[in-house]
């Protein structure tokens, strides 16, 4: 597998203004919402068609639909909120997963306190989303407890990743495909993207 840079310019534009500190939560939200229908757009453009027979109101024809199983999208809590929303409105089928988990600042370990998947996600594509990947250690936990129950065609979408989290999240699952605005330059002592955008969840919500 490996990384997939998107580096539509729609995409690298929003990813400026988002990273701004000056960027309201409203407008960061926005943007957040715009973006993921782009990246949506990428993370799924290899997917299988298959035709089927319809009658159009002219005549019948074979038409091509997406072949398989509806999707599954994973969102990592709670950042990765803010990409699925705008991935529903692309893909409203989709069924959908919640992974509630935090990084502890001191340990930058990942402490789970939600998860709830549908029941059949062993043969479905199933796409992770999270805005950041700095350590990896959240995505990797995540990604690890679909795994457990038995999913096995996954791929990760965010917006930006560490060099570091990259390293570390395909050394962990080198079968799932990588799908990023931005690799930045490096993680600061403290865990977080340098230069990044800072915390996606407390720009996204207001918090801190
Ligand atoms: C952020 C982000 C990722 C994680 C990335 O979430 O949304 O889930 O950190 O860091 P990592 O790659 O080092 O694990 P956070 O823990 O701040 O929780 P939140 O989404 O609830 O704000
Ligand atoms: N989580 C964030 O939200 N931002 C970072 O830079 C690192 C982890």
């Amino acid at each position: 597998m490996g990384v997939t840079i998107v580096s539509h310019p729609l995409v690298q534009h929003k990813l400026t203004i988002m990273r701004d500190k000056d960027t309201s939560t409203a407008g960061f939200r926005r943007l957040l919402k715009e973006i993921s229908l782009l990246l949506c757009y990428e993370v799924t453009r290899d997917l299988q068609l298959t035709n089927i027979r319809i009658q159009t109101p002219l005549t019948e024809m074979d038409s091509p639909v997406i072949e398989g199983k509806k999707l599954v999208f994973a969102s990592i809590l709670r950042a990765g909120n803010g990409l699925l929303e705008g991935m529903l409105d692309l893909v409203p089928a989709a069924r959908v997963a919640h992974i509630g988990l935090y990084r502890d600042h001191e340990t930058l370990l990942p402490v789970e306190y939600y998860f709830k998947a549908p029941e059949d996600i062993v043969n479905r594509l199933i796409i992770v989303v999270d805005p950041m990947l700095a350590t990896a250690n959240s995505a990797i936990a995540a990604i690890q407890k679909l795994k457990d129950r038995g999913a096995s065609n996954i791929r990760f979408l965010c917006l930006l990743a560490a060099p570091e989290g990259i390293e570390r999240f395909t050394n962990a699952h080198p079968d799932v495909q990588v799908f990023t605005a931005a690799i930045d330059s490096h993680l600061n002592e403290k865990g977080y993207i340098v230069p990044g955008l800072g915390d996606a969840g407390d720009r996204m919500y207001g918090t801190k």
